[in-house]
Formats: structure tokens, sequence, C-alpha cells
């Protein structure tokens, strides 16, 4: 049987690193309240230079690396994202050209914080279809761009950084993907949202002033969702493939909250030695959380041949996902 393996992982982050220290002086917060409601004690912050292309061209050259894989050999980029380069070009399209992967083609996932799991899941797609291709599934933010550095309700919780996988097709026994699945809730779109700089409400001075091209938050609203359909999914994914939570060895959510993450392992019974928080030193970096945890604990010697590995995704729009991999 033909599975989608990942053949090389990477990331990358911005040089500056922001502490909780650095942004009692921002805004009225605390280390203290921080740490306790998020985990999150640093996050990292793109400076002149440092743009969501270039780091994803950074996460996919360390990916390629792994792999042994040539830029020229890429077949497809898939790059999930909520802060683009630009409205236009795809920043898929920017990546192919920093890496000179000449016969890829490249598009946008914009899924919010699900960005790389839908992005993954689309690679499977094609991977399953034409099992030579190799394709870059990415996911990479600059959310500080998209941050209200003035609203203490969001600013102290986001961070920048990208994660990439290399994938392809390999009949190497039961390793690969083992199932993908994908959802989303557009009602609830106004619990996590921006409201500028699309169509409905178009750049404009006024816009500016009020920093409407930042995110807007229902942080409680948005915490019980989160928790709901990330269980609900991760379960699917479990009972989908007949396995019990303790079968799985390494559980990576999304990192948008230690309570969250923590909450839903105890909802779905894994150990808490199973579940890979990095949450701590990044902040929620949207889309790029996932691959660079995934990437973290591939280099680090946590994963080895035949571990099961679950990704929970859950974000803005709302998406959520979940994608099953025996490593
Ligand atoms: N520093 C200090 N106090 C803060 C603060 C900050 N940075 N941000 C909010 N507060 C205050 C609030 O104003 C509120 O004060 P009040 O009681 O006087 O009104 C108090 O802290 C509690 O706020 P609350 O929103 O109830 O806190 P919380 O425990 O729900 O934590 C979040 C807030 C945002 C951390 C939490 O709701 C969360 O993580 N939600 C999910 C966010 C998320 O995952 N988003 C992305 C999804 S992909």
């Amino acid at each position: 049987m033909i599975r989608t393996v990942i053949l090389g992982t990477g990331a990358a982050v911005p040089k500056k690193v922001l502490t909780n220290q650095d942004l009692e002086s921002m805004v009225e917060t605390s280390d203290e309240w921080i740490a306790t409601r998020t985990g999150i004690k640093s996050r990292y912050i793109a400076e002149d230079g440092e743009t969501t292309s270039t780091l994803a061209a950074e996460a996919a050259r360390r990916a390629l690396e792994m792999a042994g894989v040539k830029p020229e050999e890429v077949d497809m980029i898939v790059l999930g994202t909520t802060s683009p380069d630009m409205i236009m070009p795809n920043t898929g399209a920017l990546v192919q050209k920093h890496l000179g992967a000449v016969n890829a083609s490249a598009f946008d996932i914009y899924a919010a914080c699900s960005g790389f799991v839908y992005a993954l899941t689309i690679a499977d797609k094609f991977v399953k279809e034409s099992p030579e291709k190799k394709i870059l599934a990415i996911g990479s933010e600059l959310l500080s761009s998209i941050t209200d550095w003035q609203d203490r309700n969001t600013c102290v919780l986001f961070g920048d950084a990208a994660g990439a996988v290399l994938v392809s097709g390999s009949t190497d026994g039961d390793r690969g993907i083992l199932s993908t699945h994908l959802y989303s809730d557009g009602c609830l779109w106004e619990l996590l949202y921006i409201p500028g700089g699309g169509c409905i409400y178009p750049p404009s001075a006024e816009m500016a002033e009020k920093r409407d091209y930042c995110i807007r938050m229902h942080g409680n609203e948005v915490y019980k969702h989160a928790v709901r359909s990330l269980t609900d999914v991760a379960w699917e994914a479990i009972r989908t493939n007949n396995l019990k939570p303790e079968d799985v060895d390494l559980f990576i959510p999304h990192q948008a909250n230690i309570r969250i993450m923590k909450k839903v392992a105890e909802r779905l019974e894994i150990q808490e030695d199973r579940v890979y928080m990095n949450i701590e030193r990044y902040g929620n970096t949207s889309s790029a959380s996932i691959p660079v945890a995934l990437d973290e604990a591939n280099r680090s010697g946590r994963l080895k041949q035949g571990d099961l590995v679950l990704l929970d995704a859950f974000g803005g729009g709302f998406t959520w996902g979940a994608v099953m991999i025996r490593w």
C-alpha cells in the first residue's frame, strides 16, 4: 500500500526574542499573568528583512537538507498562513523563488492556525495520486505584523515562526500518514477574526488608525470551542484507525495555550509526558506551531520509527483538523 511519508522536517524563527518582561513595559500585564494563564514565557518577533516567505524558505531548506533532496526536485509547495508577505503573489510562490524550486507549483492555504494540517492533508492527497511527487507542506507566520501591540488581551499570545515537512510516496510497510480529518464552522467567524484589509473593509487611514488590520478575539469563547473541537477530532482520528489513546506515542496539539493542551490531553486520557509542549518559548505561532514542534521532536530524537504521532489543530474560521501518522 502506498502511503505519504515525511522525508524531512525543518523550522526557522526570527533572531529577536521578546520576553514577558519586555511586554510588561509595553502594556499593563505581568510575567506571572502571562505564564500562569497561557504557559508562554517568550516568543520570537521578526525584524527588518525577516518575512513569512523568508522564514518559510529557511524551514523548507532544512527539511530538504534532511531529506537529501534538491530544490529543483520539489514538485509542489503548499503553504498555510494567515500573515502572507502580500495578498498577491501567494507566499508559496515567493518561497519557490527563494529556494530556486523551479519545477514546483505553489499556492497558499488560508485556514488560520489549522493551516499546516490543511496543507499536509492536501499534500497527502496529491502524493496518493502521484506517489513519486515530492511536496513541501509548510506553516509560516509573521503574526507580529497583524498583532495589536496595544491590546493586552491578544499581544501577549502570539509569535513568529515557520515549520516545513517534505513528503513523498512510499510502500515501506505501515509507515506514513494513516488518516486525515478536516472541519470548519464559518458561523463562528466573529469569535476570532481580522476585521480590516479585505474587500468588506478595505485598507484606509481610518482602518490603520484603529488597528483594524489586527487580530480580534473573544478569548474565553475561543478557549471553549478549541477544547471541544480539538478533543472531538483527535478522538475521530484515534477511532478511525482502531486505536486507543494509549497507543499514541506523541500527541502534538496546536500550541495556543498550555491549559487548552492539558485539558484536551486529559479528556483524551493521553498522559502528559506524551504531549509535546513548547509554547513556553514560541507563544502561539498559528500555522507554524505544529510543524515547528514536529521538527523539534524529530531532531531531538523524541520520535522513533514506528511511533504513532497525532497532530491536532484548531484556529480562526473556525477550522480544525487532525492527522494520524506512523513515523
Ligand atoms: N495581562 C493581565 N491581565 C490580563 C491580560 C494580560 N495580558 N489579558 C487579559 N487580562 C485580564 C482581563 O482583562 C480580565 O480582567 P477582569 O477580570 O478585570 O475583566 C482577566 O485578565 C481575565 O481575563 P480572561 O479573558 O477571563 O482570562 P482567561 O483566563 O480566559 O485567559 C486567554 C485569556 C486569552 C489567555 C484565554 O482565554 C485563551 O487562551 N483563549 C484561547 C485563545 C486562543 O487559543 N486563540 C487562538 C486560537 S488558535
